[in-house]
């Protein structure tokens, strides 16, 4: 290819001279990779600034990815293209890799996604648990297979970067993005995001089976308060996280340090505010704390537009976030506009080159390390393994590891798979979607039969024996076959939501599932409840009229994995990642002062039986 061989003499010219050279005269003497110096001293400032822009890949033509030298191209939530198979997006991605080889340098782009629970966004893979439900795991092995199988179920659509392991600490679960957070406690965050981030990138980058982990969002995203937040209609959301070093240091930045060490070479910045100062645009902890006291030096991205929330002057906001030490600008649609801002900006000197260089050299690093430049397109090798049996096992295990049993009055759990007969209630009991939550297919998720699984109404339809009788009704009306079901199971909790419109100020269960539940109650011999939901809910005197109940969280597709432990094949083995309220006026909690007593269920409970 005519770029690539450009790219070749480049290499062999400096590799000839054999160039280690320090960075500046009074910098200590590095060593710097030559291929990257002999790149960037090739390239102009508009290929500079090209590679340091991050565009939404409905909002760029592969042509203009060409002529801009673009490097790097993303799904959103829901980014997928016409034909959502795996084989339709290896060749969208594909289709913009060959673009972005016929550049003058054919440097090529990297494409990033969010796979935050398996490859989400496309028909046919396989999805995992949530995080909440792995917290509830809290097994770091069983991360590090899930970050292989996600790798494994990316790279056959050509896709090397993963927007994951969101390392929040949610500290008030009436956030949206709770879910997306292991757990309000700093060391299960750690533990299993960096056990992920392992399982992604394992030991060598340029592995044909590994991609790219993305350690977001930087820094106390799940640190704001509720009422802060200045986006739409979130609360909390992208709102203000305040307080002091020490508490920083103590809840929120671990997660950081300890992804750094396992090798962690992409960080994105959280779109919240650390006491009112916007992370895009904050240098004091991203250069000052995450690169230089943390000693991270890989590259760092922008949030989805975030840059623009930092100043009502897009010229500022610009200035601010590529000198507060962003390399990579998730603009995500504008680029004419983001790349000739920055180009004033730089020949203004308000941005110093020496910052673009060093934003391109952290760039051009990954791509080296990814090997991107020797294998920049799909590999079709991994294309079968996408949804297969194999990985749906691991998930499978995922989930039955993440189910918590809260109440199991006379041992009312587990079930006998020779029951005579068994009722199941709710919507949630046969649908895909609510089960997978978020981030499934579409970005908010949504009901519905969207793609394969196994709903846990099935689940318990495969477990039962063939004389069993299985009664099944979305809003739990069995008289038409009897006014006294004996066992019934009722499958309630939360639609499918993303981000802040998951912000909720109630956490209450809605009014038709609290009157079925009422119903079943006084009609059913005993009833055992199937919470799915992103976090803790607020059960009140609900709760007292159940005999069994179980934190299911957000299962994905291999809901398979409830009825294995809901009919004892498996144990119940999980507890609770989060702190579970009496009331929502509990929250944010003050878990230093809190009581176990003072709450419905403390962190860390769960049954065995
Ligand atoms: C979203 C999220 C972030 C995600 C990015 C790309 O707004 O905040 O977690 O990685 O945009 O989809």
């Amino acid at each position: 290819m005519k770029a690539n061989f450009a790219y070749a003499v480049l290499l062999v010219a400096v590799l000839l001279s054999g160039a280690v050279v320090s960075i500046s005269s009074n910098a200590p003497i590095e060593t710097v990779d030559p291929r990257i110096e002999a790149l960037l001293a090739e390239m102009t400032l508009a290929e500079k600034i090209g590679q340091m822009t991050l565009i939404e890949k409905n909002s760029i033509d592969p042509a203009d990815v060409t002529d801009y030298a673009i490097g790097g191209i993303l799904s959103g939530g829901g980014g997928y293209p016409r034909e959502n198979t795996p084989e339709g997006w290896a060749d969208m991605v594909n289709g913009y890799q060959q673009a972005a080889l016929e550049t003058r340098l054919g440097i090529p782009m990297i494409y990033g996604v969010d796979a935050v629970h398996g490859h989400n966004n496309v028909y046919g893979a396989v999805i995992f648990p949530h995080n909440v439900g792995l917290g509830a795991a809290n097994n770091p092995e069983l991360m590090t297979r899930i970050g292989e199988v996600t790798a494994a179920e990316m790279i056959g659509t050509g896709i090397y970067w993963n927007y994951g392991p969101a390392v929040s600490v949610p500290q008030d679960i009436r956030w949206g993005r709770t879910y997306e957070g292991y757990s309000e406690d700093t060391a299960i965050v750690s533990s299993l995001s960096s056990a992920y981030l392992r399982g992604l990138q394992q030991a060598d980058l340029a592995a044909p089976d590994t991609v790219l982990a993305t350690v977001k969002h930087f820094v106390a995203d799940g640190g704001t308060r509720w009422g802060s937040s200045k986006t739409g209609n979130y609360q909390i959301d992208q709102g203000v996280a305040r307080g002091d070093m020490n508490l920083l240091r103590r809840v929120h930045l671990p997660p950081y340090e300890v992804a750094i060490e396992n090798g962690a070479q992409s960080v994105m910045i959280s779109f919240s505010s650390w006491n009112y100062v916007k992370m895009h645009g904050n240098r004091e902890l991203i250069t000052d704390v995450l690169k230089t006291e943390l000693g991270f030096d890989g590259f760092i991205v922008a949030d989805w537009g975030g840059v623009d929330q930092i100043s009502l002057s897009y010229y500022e906001s610009v200035v601010r976030a590529i000198n507060a030490g962003i390399d990579m600008n998730m603009v995500p649609y504008d680029y004419k506009t983001f790349i000739e801002t920055l180009t004033i900006a730089v020949e203004a000197g308000d941005v110093p080159m020496e910052r673009i260089d060093d934003a391109v050299r952290n760039i051009l690093k990954l791509k080296l390390a990814l090997g991107l430049f020797e294998q920049p397109f799909s590999n079709p090798d991994y294309l079968a393994e996408i949804g297969s049996e194999a990985h749906r096992e691991v998930a499978r295990d995922a989930v039955r590891q993440s189910l918590v049993l809260l109440k199991n009055e006379n041992s009312v759990l587990p079930l006998s798979a020779d029951i005579d007969e068994i009722f199941v209630a709710g919507k949630a009991a046969d649908d895909i979607g609510i089960q997978s939550g978020g981030w499934t297919i579409e970005w908010q998720g949504r009901p519905g039969d969207i793609t394969p699984g196994t709903t846990i109404l099935e689940g318990i339809q495969a477990t039962v024996s063939a004389d069993t009788a299985v009664y099944y009704d979305k809003f739990g009306h069995f008289d038409d076959i009897t006014d006294a079901p004996s066992t019934c199971i009722a499958v309630v909790g939360e639609m499918p939501y993303a981000e802040g419109f998951g912000d909720d100020p109630d956490l209450e269960l809605a009014a038709r599932d609290k009157r079925m539940l009422r119903r079943l109650a006084e009609v059913c011999d005993t009833v055992t409840v199937l919470l799915i939901s992103g976090r803790p809910m607020i059960l009140n005197d609900l709760f007292a009229q159940w005999d069994g109940l179980v934190a299911v969280w957000l299962p994905g597709t291999e809901g398979q994995g409830v009825a294995d432990v809901l009919f004892g094949d498996y144990p119940f083995t999980g507890t609770l990642p989060y702190t579970w309220p009496h009331a929502v006026d509990q929250l944010p909690f003050e878990f230093e002062t809190l009581s176990s007593e003072d709450v419905l269920f403390p962190r860390g409970f769960g049954l065995t039986e």
